[in-house]
């Protein structure tokens, strides 16, 4: 209690929940109950007991104090694939050849923990240039909104839904009246929030371990 109470004092306002989390599980790991096992019987297999909108705060103390050592593969490539991040990028052998979104293998690496959770809990912070939709007005009123992979001296090739890179549309620029960069990310926001925060934390621990089984982070 003492320590709880010092906690909030630590660390303010949205803290008190974070802190008796940590504190719930620090309690089980005391009473000798192996906190995995626990709550991965307590949500069903697909882990979408509870709804929730995760924010990067909600895994300060995680941040902190580091990924335990026993996180499950298994379970963060199933998260990976469930919640639809291989239809855009690619990563340890999943994704499509022709994903246009950022090949996750490239740059994983030299993401830390923070910013890998930063980019999928609250897309859109920071968009490389080249990976911000446009939105084109045409002449005939009509408005088409996607990625711009190739501009030729008369027309723009664009990929509408980064889901479907194969699925192209040409536009002609002599048909554009207007074209403006669309603010935001193109990657959906909440992703994970049907998740647990076990899920989170795998999803975190597989990208982190660049879909190595034999990682760290996984061992037992
Ligand atoms: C609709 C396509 C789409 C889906 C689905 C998607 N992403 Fe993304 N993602 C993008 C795009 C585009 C970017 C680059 C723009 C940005 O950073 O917001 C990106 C950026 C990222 C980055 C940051 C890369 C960097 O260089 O900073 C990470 C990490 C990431 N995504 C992980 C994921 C994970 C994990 C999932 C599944 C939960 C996922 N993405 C689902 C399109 C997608």
């Amino acid at each position: 209690m003492k320590m709880s109470l010092l906690g909030i004092g630590f660390c303010g306002e949205n803290c008190l929940e974070l802190f008796s989390r940590v504190m719930f599980r620090e309690l089980f790991l005391m009473a000798g109950a192996v906190w995995i096992g626990v709550s991965a019987d307590a949500a069903g297999p697909e882990g979408t007991s509870q709804e929730r909108v995760w924010k990067v705060d909600d895994f300060d103390a995680v941040l902190f104090t580091g990924l335990e050592s026993y996180r499950s593969f298994d379970n963060g490539r199933r998260v990976f694939r469930s919640a639809g991040c291989a239809k855009c990028h690619r990563f340890a052998g999943d994704g499509s050849i022709d994903s246009v979104a950022t090949d996750l293998e490239k740059v994983i690496g030299n993401l830390p923990p923070r910013e890998i959770l930063e980019a999928v809990l609250e897309p859109g912070k920071k968009i490389p240039p080249e990976l911000a939709m446009s939105l084109l007005s045409l002449n005939d009123g009509r408005t088409v909104k996607g990625l711009v992979m190739k501009r030729s001296q008369s027309e723009l090739e664009l990929v509408p839904d980064l889901r479907k890179p194969g699925e192209r549309i040409t536009v002609r620029k002599a048909s554009i009246r207007n074209e403006e960069k669309v603010e935001g990310s193109p990657m959906p926001k909440g992703m994970v929030d049907r998740f647990r925060e076990e899920d989170v934390l795998d999803l975190l621990a597989y990208l982190l371990s660049g879909g190595d089984p034999k990682d760290a982070v996984f061992r037992k």
